[in-house]
């Protein structure tokens, strides 16, 4: 019946009342167990049942009041807190819950419970806020984007797809010189601008520039600084929206006064040495390296050695197997084969050995996430359990230019530097080490094999904590894969094969992994087909060369075509689990020998991993892929951006219903690592601003599961429009991006003059265009 039941690591004990009656028992727990929430204890009066009267949000979702909003959340927030408790509901209860029909409403609707529904005329009101998870996945025009791919052909624009989105600007309104910024009053720094003739046009005086040039300090987190309080010193100096709380003035001696910056050592956490910057962060690149990416001053010989090389083994075998023998006869395949033997030439380098890697039950894995996987929201789901994390999605030209947005997406946080979990040495490689393992991956697009490499180099000589490089081969953005890169390299297996080949001889002991979808287009997957290459080479090669040396792959179970719109195919995922699993039984009696590659260049000791992802939404889902596809874990994407805790739920094996006072403090969280991050100066808070409306846009999906008639939940469910448990929940539900700016508001003060969000998707149009 609960397919977490034999695998959940912690169950709660059993509900202690015993059930009658098998049906409406399980039903009467399940509701005692999730009614003891916050707002649920207050009991429901008519005159709340009857809705009309309340702003009813056009939208669907929720009723609120914009304005005053992030007062009386506040309030909402500490009143909530009290009340605070976590349910943890037992998975076997709620499975077995009876199924009441959401009634008149269509095929994929949320069952919220009727009490919950926002009833207009005795109605219940369809939300209409279509959620678009294509659009999504497409890049924003954020401060560290690599310029305008999420669109593509202009002529077949997707509607509803929101490509041009304008931040405003987040800037002081006179900006102070950088001579001044982190000295104090009496002793400036030389300004650099001012030379020659030339002027710089900002403010030189600290007073001046508090009095008019910037706003006053703001007072969410109680006018502390996040950064000063981690490491007793800020970077941002007067800059800093928080600086009263690191700056004072002094009366010197003679009587005349100076503002100073304060510093306080004691305060300062370990900071791994040689990784400087904002606390806690790591795989920070001096500028000279992206300087001389930019001037083509790298040195890339290494690379380049081996990309003649491949060109030159590329020519061999294209002349070899386009020819005919003399009389204008076919050759067999095995000639064709031996011909290449004869012909190949040795590459210039051999791979490294490798740094093992392992993935388990116990690592569930964060998936790449272009925008929403930055470096505050991975921290957050490293603290709720991520085994494993990415990188946002890196493209690899733009690191070879050195451009600084593109490296800003490889830095990460301490925390995803230390050993992921690791309980089942019995499925490790051998010569695994946890203790030299690390949660974080980069992941990078590359629609060539000398841009695979170069990237690669250049980033395993300047990224000190990677735990993998993983090559995207499921970014279905048109201008990716119109480019070659991303779901493209799907259907160009050979390239795919001699970049992992290449990829792996420049990574030094980093692995080498790739992420696939199923294929390019519906009902015609090819990722099987990939994946037997991956693992053993394409046949004319592999006695030569060996394997290509993948040592994970990930299978997205969708088509490039597919996008969102249907299931992940699960079953798909399975036969491609079995037959690696095949694959390790059977290696030595492998088909052919041709087939059967050298031992020593099987990837990662011989054990290839294999990693299932799409439509996780809970511990249930997880373990079931575990168990039943057979995967050796899971990767999470949009089930992470709506319920962070689902990591937790896996570690716990449990349902958790969450309050909402605590769903607030997860965002206060990400704010205040958003402000570690980016800065507390007024660009840094504004890119917090920014990444917080993006997250929020993910979870304000999230139903509390107190508020259903049956579980599971399913995470591409969509609710009627619905009030929460209590104000905050009914807040944290809304789709209104004007509620989740006011939302923001609690935790980075006052939106700025001039600051504008718009949501991915303008309309609410959900048809997706097909393509490809
Ligand atoms: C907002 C968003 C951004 C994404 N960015 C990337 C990316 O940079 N690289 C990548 O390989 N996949 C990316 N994906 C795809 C996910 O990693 C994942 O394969 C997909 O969402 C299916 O998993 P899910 O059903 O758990 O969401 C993205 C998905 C979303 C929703
Ligand atoms: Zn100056
Ligand atoms: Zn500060």
């Amino acid at each position: 019946m609960d397919p977490s039941a034999s695998s959940a690591p912690a169950a709660a004990p059993p509900p202690t009342q015993p059930s009658q009656d098998n049906q409406h028992g399980t039903k009467r727990q399940l509701d005692e167990q999730i009614n003891t929430d916050a707002g649920a204890k207050r009991p429901r009066t008519d005159a709340q049942d009857a809705v009309p009267d309340a702003p009813s949000n056009a939208n669907g979702g929720v009723v609120t009041e914009s304005n005053g909003v992030a007062e009386s959340a506040r309030q909402l927030a500490a009143e909530s807190k009290q009340n605070e408790s976590v349910k943890e509901v037992q998975a076997k209860t709620i499975v077995d819950a009876p199924v009441a029909e959401t009634r008149g409403l269509p095929k994929g609707t949320a069952p919220i419970k009727q009490e919950y529904l926002v009833k207009v005329a005795n109605r219940i009101v369809e939300a209409d806020g279509a959620v678009d998870d294509d659009a999504a996945e497409a890049k924003t025009t954020d401060s560290r984007d690599r310029g305008g791919d999420a669109g593509g052909d202009k002529k077949k624009k997707r509607k509803g797809l929101n490509e041009k989105r304008d931040f405003g600007r987040s800037q002081d309104a006179k900006g102070l010189c950088y001579s001044r910024a982190t000295f104090n009053e009496n002793s400036p720094g030389e300004c650099r601008f001012e030379r020659d003739g030339k002027r710089c046009n900002v403010h030189h005086n600290i007073r001046e520039y508090l009095a008019e040039g910037r706003r006053p300090d703001l007072e969410v987190f109680s006018g502390q600084c996040p950064i000063y309080e981690v490491s007793g010193d800020c970077p941002m100096g007067w800059k800093c929206l928080f600086v009263k709380s690191h700056s004072e003035e002094v009366t010197h001696e003679d009587g005349t006064k100076e503002l100073v910056l304060l510093k306080d050592p004691s305060r300062k956490k370990t900071i791994i040495p040689g990784e400087e910057s904002f606390p806690g962060t790591v795989n920070n690149v001096p500028t000279q390296r992206k300087i001389e990416l930019s001037r083509k001053k790298y040195d890339f010989s290494k690379s380049q050695a081996y990309v003649q090389w491949l060109e030159k083994d590329s020519e061999i075998m294209q002349k070899i197997f386009n020819s005919k023998q003399a009389e204008g006869v076919s050759k067999t395949h095995d000639q064709k084969v031996q011909e290449y033997r004869a012909a190949f030439i040795e590459p210039p380098l051999k791979p490294a050995e490798k740094r093992r890697v392992y993935f388990g039950r116990e690592t569930p894995v964060l998936a790449p996430l272009t925008t929403q996987g930055n470096l505050p929201f991975r921290r957050l789901c490293v603290e709720m359990g991520a085994g494993l994390t990415y990188s946002e999605m890196a493209v690899g030209l733009h690191v070879l230019q050195g451009q600084k947005h593109e490296w800003a997406l490889l830095k990460a946080h301490e925390s995803e530097t230390r050993p992921p979990r690791f309980e089942n040495p019995s499925a490790a490689p051998s010569g695994y080490d946890n203790s030299r393992d690390l949660k974080f991956a980069a992941q990078i697009a590359a629609n060539q094999p000398w841009v695979a490499l170069k990237t690669t180099q250049a980033l395993v000589e300047s990224l000190p904590h990677l735990r993998l490089i993983d090559i995207n081969c499921g970014c279905p953005i048109d201008m990716v894969f119109k480019s070659g890169a991303g779901s493209a390299l799907l259907d160009a297996p050979a390239k795919l094969e001699r970049m992992i080949r290449g990829m792996n001889t420049v990574s030094g002991e980093v692995p080498i992994t790739c992420k696939l979808r199923l294929g390019v287009r519906d009902g015609k997957p090819t990722a099987q087909k990939t994946i037997e290459r991956l693992a053993f080479g394409e046949s004319e090669t592999s006695n030569a060369m060996g394997a290509p040396g993948c040592a994970a792959i990930t299978l997205h179970g969708r088509s490039r075509q597919q996008r969102y719109r249907s299931d992940a195919d699960w079953g798909y995922i399975a036969n491609c689990a079995a037959m690696i699993q095949q694959y390790k039984k059977e290696k030595a009696a492998l088909t052919d020998t041709v087939r059967a590659p050298d031992d020593s260049t099987l990837p990662n000791g011989g054990k290839m991993f294999f990693i299932g992802n799409g439509d996780c939404y809970s511990h249930v889902d997880y373990f079931d892929h575990i168990d039943n596809a057979r995967v050796d874990t899971v990767m999470i994407a949009r089930g992470a951006l709506i319920k962070p805790w689902i990591f937790e739920e896996i570690e716990k094996g449990q349902y958790l219903d969450k309050s909402a006072s605590e769903r607030l403090s997860y965002i206060e969280k990400f704010s205040r690592y958003g402000i570690e991050c980016w800065g507390s100066d007024e660009m840094g808070i504004g890119a917090t601003r920014k990444f917080l409306l993006e997250y929020l846009s993910f979870t304000h999906r999230y139903v509390p599961i107190g508020l259903l008639e049956h579980l599971p939940p399913k995470i591409n469910d969509r609710p009627p429009a619905y009030r929460g448990r209590d104000d905050l929940e009914t807040l944290l539900a809304s789709n209104n991006f004007k509620d989740w700016i006011k939302i923001s508001e609690m935790f980075l003060g006052p939106a700025p003059d001039g600051f504008k969000f718009e949501p991915k998707h303008k309309s609410n149009a959900y048809e997706v265009e097909a393509e490809g």
